[in-house]
């Protein structure tokens, strides 16, 4: 027996994200999914009699965290009134999809596995296991579609993620991603486009593009259509910011870094990784391409755009990196002058071409390399927002500061967190999800403040 629309009514759930936007927007979508069941989302893990984990293995960090937490779980009593005999613990996404029905090795108290390519399969689990008890996994090799057909409770009214690809054919050799994601797979032109039109006629204001690499977007399709092709469909649907991630710099065109200089929408910020500054490095990693590339793909971004906001990742400690491969990379991150960068230490994880690598390098000499980075990664982002003192940007209204519930915080065109007083006389609910003219008075390191026009 099928569990009734009525049962489901009573079912309280919480969505726990861990990782990429990608996991996020997937994220949406289970919400979206178990929302249409008539379950109703809650706050926090001890209101919840279903807790769904998305989950992300690209470092090990990650899985470490996961596993701590979902053990901890044991110990939280459920709700009372719950309709459910047992709370039910579920763990979907990039850790789901690699390990399967192992976890439940792990953590016996765990009753629904799933993939990334099977987010579809979870409503039905979850009542299998509430009808009939014990614990179920599923996972597929390959999605057989794009998921676009399933329901999404957006986080924000005003922001949309929008996968343009899923999957990655890159396999860097670092990385656990290719292996968890799958194969590329493209989604038609037309239906990104009647995606964004559905989103602008929303009330939708900035879209960001997803994709583990949208550089190499419509490979797979009829007519090969190109990345610059979607930005100029999304661009036309009236959308007020368009930004996208992640870019691989093999792949940035001359015709994608253009629209930087042309479309109207196009927000003037890049993430562009790095990764490493070392051209060694960069092919043990598998990049393929080189130090004096990536710095021309740079030049020619600001040629385009002299006040783009860059920011990239970087791996410090990849088996073998030596002094000097180190070096090369502290200069790259000096010279270009990021708004933000995301440094990493590697990590190794199973089943990777790294994880073989011969990785002598002491724990102690690359914590002193990342250390550095980060220092000098500070003090560009610090200068780079300097730029902006005494200028009027305009300000996207996400809510309120976390420190202080008087300020507003929201994102400038180059995604600057922006903080302002909230004027008298003016509510925060007439102002959330639109665009306010903010003139900057104070520039830190990782934000601007300033006062509302
Ligand atoms: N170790 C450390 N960092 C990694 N990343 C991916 N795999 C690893 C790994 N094994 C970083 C890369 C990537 C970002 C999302 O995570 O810098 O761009
Ligand atoms: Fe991982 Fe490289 Fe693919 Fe990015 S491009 S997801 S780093 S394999």
């Amino acid at each position: 027996m099928a569990l009734q629309q009525a049962a489901w009514m009573d079912v309280t759930f919480h969505v726990q994200t861990f990782g990429c936007q990608m996991n996020k927007h997937d994220s949406e979508r289970v919400v979206g999914m178990l929302e249409s069941l008539g379950c109703q989302a809650v706050g926090t893990i001890e209101e919840a009699d279903v807790v769904v984990f998305m989950t992300c293995c690209v470092r090990e960090a990650a899985d470490v965290r996961l596993i701590g937490q979902v053990q901890t779980m044991k110990n939280v009593p459920l709700r009372k009134g719950s309709p459910v005999s047992k709370r039910i613990i579920a763990i979907g996404g990039c850790i789901g999809q690699r390990d399967g029905d192992g976890l439940f090795k792990s953590l016996p108290h765990l009753d629904v596995v799933f993939g990334t390519n099977n987010l579809a399969s979870l409503p039905g689990l979850l009542e299998d296991v509430i009808e009939h008890g014990g614990r179920r996994a599923e996972t597929l090799e390959e999605s057989k579609a794009f998921p676009t057909e399933l329901p999404s409770v957006r986080e924000h009214a005003w922001a949309a993620w929008l996968p343009i690809t899923i999957g990655c054919n890159n396999f860097c050799t670092y990385c656990i991603v290719p292996y968890v994601r799958g194969r590329e797979k493209s989604r038609s032109l037309e239906e990104i486009a009647a995606e964004a039109k559905s989103y602008v006629d929303a009330g939708v204001k900035e879209i960001t593009l997803l994709g583990q690499n949208v550089n190499s977007y419509g490979r797979d399709l009829y007519g090969k259509p190109r990345f610059a092709d979607v930005l100029e469909a999304v661009d036309a649907s009236g959308v007020e910011r368009l930004r996208f991630a992640t870019s691989h710099p093999k792949d940035l065109t001359d015709q994608v870094i253009a629209k930087f200089g042309t479309l109207r929408s196009l927000m003037p910020a890049l993430h562009l990784p790095a990764q490493s500054g070392s051209d060694e490095i960069l092919a043990a990693m598998h990049r393929n391409y080189t130090v004096e590339h990536y710095r021309g793909l740079i030049d020619k971004l600001r040629s385009v755009c002299p006040d783009i906001a860059l920011s990239t990742d970087i791996i410090v400690g990849f088996p073998g990196e030596t002094e000097e491969d180190f070096e090369g990379t502290y200069r790259l991150v000096d010279e270009i002058g990021y708004s933000q960068v995301f440094t990493f230490i590697y990590s190794k994880r199973e089943g990777t071409p790294a994880a073989r690598m011969v990785d002598t390098t002491p724990r102690e000499v690359i914590q002193r390399r990342f250390d550095s980075l980060v220092e000098v990664v500070q003090k560009r982002a610090f200068e780079a927002n300097q730029r902006d003192l005494d200028a009027t940007v305009d300000v996207l209204v996400e809510g309120v500061s976390k420190r202080d519930s008087n300020l507003l915080s929201g994102k400038s065109p180059k995604n600057q967190t922006v903080h302002a007083p909230i004027p008298d006389g003016v509510s925060l609910e007439s102002i959330i999800g639109t665009i306010v003219p903010v003139h900057i008075d104070e520039a830190r390191t990782w934000y601007l403040r300033g006062t509302l026009l």
